[in-house]
């Protein structure tokens, strides 16, 4: 699963515009960032953790790998369902082998937070887009707490880890908007004296903090100086296990969700999504764009707001996207910029400079990608400007996807509006996060095929 020499071989797949509408009502899987975070802190507490909804995507299973190499205990009950025995705060031991978190960024910066508060040993890698990324971010804030890395060129994968043996609790400026950052620092404060406090700049997903106070801890957050926000948690708390619902991932629904704007005639609805306001700057986008959209039945589940999402077929016009969203709907550029290349009108969007770091380059490979497809596209500094002519792209085009899954599923949604189909060179690397997702847009009328 994790080492790219031993995954898989390339799967092209193939996307056509459908002859029909979509329609239906569907749930996606479990949302990533929760599920790893309902584990790790399942690990982390005292008693077993229940966990239903979880994301059984190939990230998620790194970091339910990795906890069970470090002595907790993570188990599968069936369906999404799963039990973690916790260790306690402090209570993981020394792995015995590499860990290898595959392709998960989320999982490498949290873990090495972690880590980083435990007086042992451990040696991390992942697959050829992780060991790409940068871990520099998380390994500056955690060598202040007192963690010693050994790391290759540019702080990169694989690295060694030897957690503090007597951690400083530190006051740390995000200087990138990262929730991973945050999470990170966060969870090294936890096995800390005294309190930990980040500062972020722009706020960004607060799946940590919220599910620490379920579990128990003082987490608080305040208005920062300046703007933004700070975030302390307090060291040595009592985490106990509680039962976590993980919603459906809105990062996953905006594909069908998207699908459905762009096909003509089409309505689905995604139930139990969840719509944290720092997830949702898509669904505002989208408004703007005139997307014809509803959020029903909003309720809370465990702590995290969850609706079902309807989506009607529609024109759609372009908007100018504010650089001060990013980080609310960091993961959806790739989509939203498929349905820019559906609308009628120019659609800017500001301040993408994170998106050079994720699994793979998007912004290049957005651009890329869709000036294959007969879009014009342009990247100017950090923004990407998207002239949608308002009917069908020409298609046509074979996309790389450099094992990022997002820029395989964008370009196969793209591909059900497109005059001519759309390849994706692999289509392995969906299984990271939305297993099920060409099953599932397939039962809603979309035509994606292996190619052969
Ligand atoms: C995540 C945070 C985001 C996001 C990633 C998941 C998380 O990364 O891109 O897919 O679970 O905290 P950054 O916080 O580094 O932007």
């Amino acid at each position: 699963m994790a080492n790219d020499l031993l995954s898989s071989s390339p799967a092209p797949l193939i996307a056509s515009r459908p002859q029909t509408p979509l329609v239906g009502r569907i749930r996606v899987p479990g949302d990533k960032s929760i599920s790893h975070r309902a584990l790790m802190l399942g690990a982390l507490a005292v008693g077993q953790t229940e966990i239903s909804g979880l994301l059984e995507g190939e990230d998620v299973l790194a970091t339910a790998a990795a906890l069970n190499a470090l002595g907790a205990r993570a188990a599968r009950v069936g369906g999404g369902r799963w039990t973690v025995d916790g260790v306690g705060i402090g209570g993981l031991g020394e792995p015995e082998d590499l860990i290898d978190l595959g392709n998960s960024g989320t999982a490498a910066r949290l873990l090495l937070g972690i880590l980083a508060t435990h007086p042992i040993t451990a040696f991390v890698t992942g697959d050829a887009s992780l060991r790409r990324r940068p871990m520099g971010r998380v390994v500056e804030p955690l060598s202040r707490i007192g963690a010693r890395f050994v790391t290759r060129e540019g702080a990169r994968l694989p690295l060694a880890i030897s957690g503090a043996t007597d951690p400083v609790p530190i006051n740390y400026r995000l200087p990138v908007p990262s929730a991973q950052v945050k999470s990170s620092v966060l969870l090294a404060g936890l096995n800390s004296p005294g309190a930990t406090t980040v500062i972020e700049p722009q706020p960004t997903r607060d799946h940590t903090e919220r599910m620490l106070r379920h579990f128990g801890a003082a987490v608080k957050t305040e208005p920062a100086e300046g703007g933004g926000k700070r975030v302390t948690v307090e060291g040595y708390p009592e985490l106990v296990a509680a039962p976590i619902a993980v919603p459906g991932d809105p990062s996953s629904a905006a594909f069908p969700l998207i699908a459905a704007l762009i096909v003509p005639g089409s309505e689905v609805t995604i139930e139990g999504v969840g719509v944290n306001p720092l997830r949702a700057g898509l669904f505002e986008c989208l408004r703007e764009m005139g997307a014809d959209m509803a959020v029903l039945n909003e309720r809370d589940e465990g702590g995290e707001p969850v609706a079902d999402l309807r989506a009607r077929a529609g024109t759609l016009t372009g908007a100018d996207i504010p650089a001060g969203r990013a980080p609310r709907m960091i993961d959806e550029y790739p989509i939203l910029a498929v349905a820019a290349a559906c609308a009628r009108g120019r659609t800017v969007m500001r301040g993408l400079a994170e998106l050079r770091v994720k699994e793979s380059d998007r912004l290049a490979g957005i651009a890329a990608g869709l000036g294959a497809c007969g879009v014009r596209v342009a990247v100017e500094g950090d923004d990407l400007i998207v002239d949608g002519a308002g009917n069908y792209p020409a298609g046509e085009a074979l996309i790389a996807t450099h094992l990022d899954h997002r820029i395989a599923m964008a370009f196969l949604v793209l591909g059900l509006a497109t005059n001519r189909p759309v390849r994706i060179d692999d289509g392995t690397p969906i299984a990271t996060s939305f297993p099920s997702f060409v099953a599932l847009m397939n039962g809603l009328g979309c035509t994606i095929r292996g190619e052969a």
